[in-house]
């Protein structure tokens, strides 16, 4: 009746930006990420009859904006006809703020909900519950490098590369802890209906994902920066062009950006990708994290810097 699981945010290289399907949340475009191993999102889920309505406590304070999509993916679980829940979920890392805090904190939440309901679900099923409440949140039920593909009328993901076979790091610069203006959700959904790029996005996602795939493949450092900046770009500018414009970004984005191409013409094997929100997220090689670490926390108006290794995909803690 009560169990506890833990996942991890991931990082999107070739990104998941527009709804083909908004009621069942099937994304438009398939996506690759790396899970994160260092940062954090532990959830507890207790099914309580004694409850009168459902409880979400968030970092320590009761959050009733959340609540109803947590109420959703408890639903997509368990039935509608479930007993009410206490949920409980702690991060390690800000939250809503363009770190991918809703993929791991819906990828525990579905671990969490199906063992306290006694199922008994496999991993893809659960990546499936997982994507109806947060896109990316699928991505994180899975180790290393993740590929989320565009099925007919599913999603089906898989891990492509595990974490040994290239651990990889990521520095993430910290610009603001505040909350994002808009969500995700909502600003995807802009840029399908008014950017004029948003089409060429969807057609063209193919191609960087073969790119990106053969980088990984091959472990070939270089390429896959190319093609992630690229795309990572590419989805700034459907953006950028939406109606109303959807700028994440800050002016200490722009200066990180600049420093992570700095170091790379230096030699550093570092590349940038950023999501919604303004906070950058370096890739590199594990012996150049400290450089690249020193290099960000030194940027004007970088609040903060994290460092993370790749790790695995989200696991069940406790169950009683
Ligand atoms: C820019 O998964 O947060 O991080 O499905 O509406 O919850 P919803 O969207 P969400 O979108 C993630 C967008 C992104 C790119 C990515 O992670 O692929």
């Amino acid at each position: 009746m009560r169990a506890i699981a833990k996942a991890q945010p991931n990082i999107a290289l070739i990104k998941y930006w527009g709804k083909r399907d908004s009621g069942r949340n099937l994304p438009a475009v398939g996506s690759i990420s790396i899970t994160l191993a260092e940062l954090f999102t532990e959830m507890s889920v207790k099914l309580d009859e004694s409850l009168d309505s459902d409880q979400l406590i968030v970092n320590g304070n009761a959050d009733e904006r959340l609540l109803p999509r947590v109420q959703r993916c408890l639903d997509d679980v368990l039935g509608n006809r479930r007993k009410a829940a206490r949920v409980v979920s702690q991060s390690n890392f800000p939250i809503a703020a363009g770190l991918a805090s809703s993929a791991s904190a819906f990828s525990a939440l579905v671990v969490a909900s199906a063992a306290a309901g006694g199922q008994n679900r496999t991993t893809a099923e659960l990546a499936s519950l997982a994507g109806q409440a947060s896109g990316s949140a699928a991505r994180s039920l899975y180790e290393g490098f993740v590929e989320l593909e565009n099925c007919d009328d599913h999603i089906s993901v898989k891990s492509i590369r595990p974490v040994d076979e290239w651990p990889l790091s990521v520095v993430i610069a910290i610009t603001t802890t505040s909350a994002k203006a808009i969500s995700s959700g909502d600003a995807m959904e802009i840029s399908r209906q008014t950017s004029p790029f948003y089409s060429r996005w969807v057609e063209q996602q193919s191609v960087d994902l073969n790119a990106a795939r053969s980088a990984i493949a091959a472990r070939d450092f270089e390429q896959l920066a190319l093609i992630a900046e690229h795309n990572c770009l590419k989805m700034h500018s459907v953006m950028w062009a939406s109606r109303p414009p959807i700028i994440y970004w800050n002016t200490a984005t722009l200066d990180c950006m600049q420093v992570v191409r700095e170091l790379r013409s230096q030699g550093v094997a570092v590349f940038f990708t950023i999501d919604a929100g303004p906070q950058l997220k370096a890739v590199c090689l594990p012996e150049d994290e400290s450089r690249v670490q020193d290099a960000l926390a030194a940027t004007a108006g970088v609040c903060n810097t994290m460092i993370s290794g790749l790790g695995a995909g989200a696991t069940l803690v406790a169950s009683e």
